[in-house]
């Protein structure tokens, strides 16, 4: 189910990142910025239970979450949204997910660290960029075979295209982003889009 979040300063932030001229450094604090405005509605669903906490003067109400959830930032672009989501919920675990694209462009798992049962845990996917759907379908299927069920993607920015792949092919997952551009262009980058996520944040290729 795709949600397309709608805040005016995402689209601020959002715009800075597309522009051409924005460095690297300031590609990473706009980047950070839309990751904790994302983090609050692509976390919204966590469960709580009742508790009870001793304030200074008496006991009082409260909530603790179900479950810490795990985020999966998808390497390398996905870093650059993990502290944003830490901040907001930072019992949560990173498990890091290393995947790159062959010359057919075909996604590859090179890295992965998931903790014993991290597969029952809420799940949250973080990646800017989804173009063909072919990079998450791949880390969708995965975890899918693994167990998981409670599964978030926080995506900056999305192509037709590759909202429609995820929506045919795995429907429960609850697919977040800031916007859904025009195309993809035959390199299979997203028009107007913002480049290359990884190569902007990190300034290399
Ligand atoms: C980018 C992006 C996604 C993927 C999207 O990563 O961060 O992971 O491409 O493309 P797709 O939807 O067509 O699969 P890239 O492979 O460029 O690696 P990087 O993060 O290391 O730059």
């Amino acid at each position: 189910m795709l949600t397309v979040l709608d805040h005016p300063l995402l689209a601020v932030h959002l715009t800075a990142l597309r522009d051409r001229s924005t460095d690297s450094a300031a590609f990473r604090r706009h980047l950070d910025a839309v990751g904790r405005l994302m983090a609050y509605p692509v976390l919204k669903a966590l469960g709580v239970v009742p508790t009870t906490v001793a304030t200074p003067l008496a006991e009082a109400p409260g909530w603790a979450l179900a479950a810490d959830p795990v985020l999966v930032p998808i390497l390398r672009a996905g870093l650059g949204l993990v502290e944003a989501f830490l901040a907001v919920a930072p019992s949560a675990g990173v498990s890091h997910l290393g995947l790159y694209r062959d010359g057919a462009h075909r996604p590859v798992v090179y890295f992965e660290n998931f903790p014993p049962g991290w597969a029952a845990r809420p799940i949250v996917v973080l990646d800017p960029m989804l173009a063909t759907g072919g990079s998450l379908a791949a880390v969708l299927g995965k975890l899918s075979r693994c167990g998981a069920r409670d599964v978030a993607v926080a995506a900056v920015l999305a192509a037709p295209e590759g909202v429609a792949r995820i929506e045919r092919e795995y429907p429960a997952a609850r697919l977040f982003v800031a916007a859904v551009d025009g195309h993809l262009n035959d390199d299979d980058f997203i028009v107007p889009g913002l480049g290359d996520a990884g190569d902007r944040q990190f300034g290399t290729p």
